[in-house]
């Protein structure tokens, strides 16, 4: 499933402000001038993403410099436009780019914000794949969502915690920098001997070289550029293939092993009981990176491989791992939308209690629906959380599963977890907006969710019966 960018695009010029949809592109006749566009059209995040290409793959090879925090970087997009441009957009912050090529040939380009522009010397056929090489330089500096917290490239004492939820991927490489973009990635990290360097996928080769160790990692199924990662630091590794052929990494800040242990081991067992629940477990690679990064705050989903700013407890564990069906194989279309990830994957912990002696879901709801009225978990509904400060607040997670619990009531065990897989496998690898999933959910349990859906997902306040 591919999102309709024509059909959204007109709608969304109506939600943007004006002087960035003079920016978004108009079909011209060859010769004229088409430019891309500095957004993809998130309500939220206007100048996330670009217009009028989708990256295939990234081949990006990194050098990270522990001591003084320094990184140097090529990055190789392989891009189809899907118009014809004279000028494309990518999404860039901070950093100092010293030399641009598009196919070979050097290109014009010029730093406007987070936006970098680029003016190939002749312009790009709609349908042209094109290849665009960044080199770029500089100290890291994460950026600060509107919610106060940072994210991207976070240095840590000994390394850097990399998690890019919902704008940092451009902190470390230029980005087309929205969900609705999904692209396969070889990820190169050259660090000091002694750290490690973790991303995503697969570890497909690794060497040490004159005091330096590069590793080389493969993401082969499609990932949002959020989703990438490349923690480094001082990690105690392990690796091992599950009984489903799933090769498991996994890179432990020793300051966090003994916490860590009794919770990684667990990582198998998780992986088989979701894969019972959603289907199969999406990527041919998983694991853990647990990092000390006592500044940062949360964890997140990265592909294949979350990570975490401390040693994660067991519900955590189940949290980030559910997320690999729910926001990373099947990804979101709008940041609007994020209970899709949030919602699911705290319903997972619900299910993970209530099935390993624990709370029942029933429980864990009614404790919720008992909060008063002027409680914040009522603030705003789910579906529309109206502000990109709110993407991660507790409407959306705890009232988010609270949806999924009343979908559940609604349509019996049976229909539930069968929508569950149906959402997981019909859109696996793709997208998926609210609109889908409620009309999914409709179709799979053959019931009117109108009632359900309104009350839970969209209506403000607390809804006045359970
Ligand atoms: N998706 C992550 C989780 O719930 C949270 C990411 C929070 N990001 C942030 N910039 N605060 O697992
Ligand atoms: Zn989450």
């Amino acid at each position: 499933h591919r999102p309709a960018h024509g059909a959204r695009r007109r709608a969304l010029t109506a939600t943007v402000p004006l002087a960035l949809t003079a920016l978004l592109a108009s079909a011209s006749p060859a010769g004229a001038t088409t430019t891309g566009g500095a957004g993809a059209g998130d309500p939220y995040f206007p100048l996330a993403g670009n217009g009028g290409y989708h990256v295939a793959h990234y081949d990006l090879d990194l050098r990270y410099d522990t001591a003084t925090r320094h990184l140097d970087g090529t990055a190789v997009l392989t891009a189809r436009a899907t118009r014809r441009l004279t000028r494309f957009d990518l999404d860039l912050s901070g950093l100092k780019i010293t030399g641009l090529t598009v196919d070979h040939a050097p290109a014009a380009h010029r730093r406007d914000g987070q936006e970098l522009v680029v003016t190939p010397r002749r312009a790009l056929r709609k349908g042209q794949t094109f290849r665009v090489t960044v080199t770029y330089r500089g100290t890291p500096k994460p950026v600060t969502d509107p919610d106060g917290s940072t994210d991207g490239w976070i240095a840590t004492d000994d390394g850097a915690f990399v998690a890019g939820e919902p704008q940092g991927a451009m902190t470390w490489f230029p980005a087309n920098n929205h969900p609705t973009d999904k692209s396969s990635y070889d990820i190169t990290v050259t660090v000091p001997q002694g750290r490690t360097a973790v991303a995503n996928g697969v570890l497909v080769g690794r060497r040490t070289h004159q005091g330096r160790t590069t590793f080389h990692w493969r993401q082969s199924e499609p990932m949002a550029a959020y989703l990438a990662t490349a923690t480094v630091g001082t990690f105690q590794v392990r690796q091992y293939t599950t009984r489903d052929g799933i090769r498991v990494y996994d890179a432990v800040d020793p300051r966090e092993a003994t916490a860590a242990a009794p919770v990684l081991k667990k990582l198998p067992s998780v992986l088989e009981w979701e894969s019972r629940l959603f289907g199969p477990y999406p990527f041919r690679s998983a694991g853990s990176i647990v990092d000390h990064a006592p500044d940062v705050g949360y964890a997140l989903e990265t592909q294949g491989r979350p990570v975490y700013d401390s040693a994660p407890d067991v519900d955590t564990l189940v949290h980030e791992n559910a997320h690999q069906w729910f926001g990373d194989s099947v990804s979101l279309t709008s940041w609007k939308d994020i209970w899709l990830n949030e919602g699911f994957a705290t319903y997972a912990e619900w299910l993970y209690e209530e099935q390993h002696g624990g709370d029942s879901a029933q429980k864990t709801f009614d404790a919720l629906y008992a909060r008063p009225a002027g409680d914040p978990l009522w603030a705003y509904p789910p579906g529309d959380p109206g502000d990109g400060a709110n993407l991660f607040g507790t409407p959306v997670y705890a009232r988010g599963a609270m949806v999924l619990h009343a979908l559940r009531t609604a349509v019996g065990d049976r229909a539930f977890y069968r929508v569950l897989r149906a959402w997981a496998s019909e859109h696996r690898y793709g997208h998926g907006t609210t609109a889908d999933f409620e009309r999914l959910a409709e179709r799979v349990s053959g019931k009117d969710l109108d009632a359900v859906f309104t009350t839970w997902l969209h209506t403000r306040g607390k809804p006045s019966r359970p």
